[in-house]
């Protein structure tokens, strides 16, 4: 079993930390994160993830992980160091590479023994070259003191565990095939297809991997506002197009664009890499254009209405998070609409199950509250905006509900009301268009 050093301990470290352990190997994860590492060194999650807590416990008990600051301890004799550090959007779109050159110039002074870098991070073609710069700045020549290996996440947040363990593919990117083999075998305990290329190659395969599910919500969602204006029923035409096995279910949900800390951000940083390289991607833009046509619909369905005005008017929010089962608000949909109609002189009421703690640190508009019971958030809303499938929304007292609101209206953007909409209420639901609930 090999020795392996984690830095960065977020949502793709931690997993890969808490998975590779579970394989058997020794690991140790690293983080600049002071109050991360106390929580995790006592077993406990710095994030909500289903099943991880009980596996990181497990490793631990068994002696399989541990965690530190110190570049040093997790580097000390591990052969393989993952890099899992955050390459967050940076203003023009393209991938922000701070992080992943920091941690490589720490990695570059800490490292004592030859190791093989494996970057977990969606980075761009080229910045593994520029992450080679720095390490040479700092004396470490590739080829003698390290190696590299490009080796994607695809991950779903939420179920990050599962899908670490039961992955769709595992692929390895290395310039070297016998370094693509070694890390490979890091994986053997896991039953998946198994694809080893070249590192650039492995990079556009996650990169264009999130821009296709990101189409997918696009395409689904064109396609729900052409059924609202015919009359049909996008959820019935996504189940009829999703059983043709050519096309497959996943992804064909429609909503109020897609959000998160992976879709929007890849697929632009994939059109900036592109338009570096003098490649204009007409057909991603149209991607990422869709997705915000989405958002401003969703708000100019909560303005309709309200008969065209949101000053003065109370919207009570349910769902803040990018999806359900994660406390995650990372470029989830809710911040900006949030934020935009806090700014359009609403007041804006919200909670969430999970993600009410995240979504304060980041929603600091006046106009804004974030309620920790959802009858306190409805509580006087001129309209209901639904902006997280969370299974609980359906299941609240939309009667009590009724008799609490101003105006029992849904706008309904995620498809929580697809089959019924509760008594007495009237709703727009993604897809469908105006329902009414019946008594
Ligand atoms: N979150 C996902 O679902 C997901 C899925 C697949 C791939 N990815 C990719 O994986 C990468 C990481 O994403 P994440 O969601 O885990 O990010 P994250 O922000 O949750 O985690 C990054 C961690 O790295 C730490 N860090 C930053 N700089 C450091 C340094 N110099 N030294 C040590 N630690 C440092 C941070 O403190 C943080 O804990 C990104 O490139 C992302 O695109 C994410």
């Amino acid at each position: 079993m090999a020795k392996i050093g984690v830095i960065g301990t977020g949502y793709v470290g931690l997993v890969s930390a808490v998975g590779m352990a579970a394989l058997g190997h020794e690991v140790v994860g690293m983080d600049k994160d002071e109050s991360k590492i106390r929580k995790l060194r006592r077993g406990e999650l710095p994030f909500y993830e289903e099943g991880l807590e009980d596996y990181l416990k497990d490793a631990m008990a068994k002696g399989l992980l541990r965690f530190t600051l110190s570049y040093e301890e997790a580097l000390e004799g591990a052969r393989y160091v993952f890099v899992a550090v955050n390459t967050p959007m940076d203003d023009d779109g393209s991938a922000d590479l701070s992080q992943l050159l920091s941690a490589s110039r720490s990695i570059a002074r800490a490292m004592r023994d030859f190791a093989i870098l494996i970057v977990r991070s969606t980075a761009p073609v080229g910045s593994l070259d520029a992450m080679v710069e720095v390490m040479r700045q700092e004396g470490k020549e590739r080829g003698r003191d390290y190696e590299l290996a490009y080796n994607p996440e695809f991950l779903r947040e939420g179920t990050g565990i599962y899908d670490f363990l039961n992955p769709s593919r595992v692929v390895v990117g290395a310039d070297d095939p016998r370094i693509a083999e070694e890390v490979m075998a890091l994986y053997e305990g896991i039953k998946a297809p198994k694809l080893k290329t070249t590192i650039k190659n492995a990079q556009i395969i996650k990169y264009a991997s999130n821009a296709f599910l990101a189409a997918r919500v696009s395409f689904i969602n064109e396609i729900a506002a052409i059924c609202e204006s015919l009359g049909a029923d996008v959820w019935d035409v996504a189940e009829g197009m999703g059983l043709d096995p050519r096309i497959g279910r996943q992804y064909l949900r429609p909503g109020p664009g897609y959000g998160g800390p992976c879709l929007p951000k890849d697929l632009l940083a994939l059109i900036r890499m592109s338009e570096e390289h003098g490649h204009f991607p007409s057909f991603l833009e149209a991607i990422h254009l869709k997705n915000e046509a989405q958002k401003r619909r969703v708000v100019w369905k909560v303005k309709e209405a309200l008969g065209g005005v949101l000053t003065g008017k109370t919207v009570g929010v349910l769902g803040l998070t990018f999806k359900p089962n994660t406390d995650d608000v990372r470029n989830s949909i809710a911040i900006p609409l949030l934020t935009r109609m806090g700014r359009q002189g609403a007041k804006v009421k919200a909670y969430d199950p999970m993600g009410a703690e995240s979504a304060r640190r980041v929603l600091r508009d006046e106009n804004i509250s974030i309620h920790d019971d959802p009858y306190e958030a409805l509580e006087g809303a001129d309209v209901v905006l639904i902006l997280t499938a969370w299974k609980d929304f359906a299941e609240l007292d939309w009667e009590r509900i009724r008799k609490a609101v101003r105006n029992p209206y849904i706008v309904d953007s995620v498809g929580v009301f697809r089959d019924s909409v509760p008594a007495g209420w009237r709703a727009w639901v993604v897809g469908k268009g105006e329902v009414a609930g019946v008594e």
